[in-house]
């Protein structure tokens, strides 16, 4: 899947219309300074570097922020229409899916998505970029926080909760946070939970957008198309009218 020019530009205005509409100052003047300050590297960064998770064409990283937000609106209407304590705000939610990915960027002088010039790998493993490997491994969530921190935006704790814990138990680091059994370790809001959910539905559809018709296409139907070849070069090579309308039948 590819976006195109006006694709991206408008998810990008989308996306700094949300961070007007929902964050109050002094950070939505922070964060559209910062986002401003890495505009076109954060407009065309991809979601994922390969094909097989989610994302992974210029303009991706965006499209799901944007998507992550609207399905964090939508599902905390559901977790409050079924009784979820509002103990905390809109604001808050927005802010964490708005920053949950911020992480994927890198740092100010070297962003972590490269294009992959490798054919091979691009061909063969779908691996579309390169990590930049002069980057120091941290994990997205941390480098998410600490981005924001080097540049003065502040996170209540819910915020970092969110960020820290986006991945849910796919991430075993936290499972100190999620599992556990002691109601005071568990977390205070439910927005954890809202933010996981919606990261995990935005994630899921955009694999099934792109990688899952392909795959059903290209994997899944292709022993039946051979399947059918090989009864038709039977039934060319056959003489016996009989035996081939028999093998026709089957
Ligand atoms: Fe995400």
């Amino acid at each position: 899947m590819n976006l195109s020019a006006e694709q991206i530009q408008s998810n990008w205005e989308k996306m700094l219309g949300y961070i007007n509409a929902y964050i109050s100052d002094p950070r939505r003047e922070k964060l559209i300074e910062f986002y401003k300050k890495h505009e076109e590297e954060i407009m065309l960064m991809p979601a994922s570097h390969k094909k097989a998770y989610h994302n992974s064409f210029p303009g991706g990283y965006v499209d799901h922020v944007n998507r992550v937000i609207e399905g964090a609106l939508a599902t905390n209407k559901i977790w409050v229409e079924f009784g979820a304590e509002q103990n905390y705000t809109v604001e808050e939610l927005v802010f964490s899916a708005l920053n949950h990915d911020l992480g994927k960027l890198g740092e100010e002088d070297n962003y972590a998505h490269i294009p992959s010039q490798d054919e091979w790998r691009k061909k063969n493993l779908g691996e579309m970029y390169q990590y930049n490997k002069k980057l120091a491994y941290m994990s997205v969530p941390d480098r998410s926080i600490k981005l924001l921190i080097d540049h003065d935006i502040k996170l209540t704790e819910n915020e970092w909760m969110c960020i820290k814990l986006h991945d849910g138990l796919y991430d075993q680091a936290n499972e100190p946070y999620l599992k556990n059994y002691m109601p005071e370790q568990k977390p205070r809001t439910s927005m954890v939970f809202i933010i996981h959910q919606a990261d995990l539905m935005a994630a899921r559809i955009e694999f099934e957008q792109v990688w899952l018709s392909k795959f059903n296409e290209e994997v899944l139907d292709k022993p039946k198309a051979k399947k059918l070849d090989v009864k038709t070069k039977a039934l060319g090579s056959m003489k016996s009218e009989g035996l081939k309308n028999m093998l026709n039948s089957l």
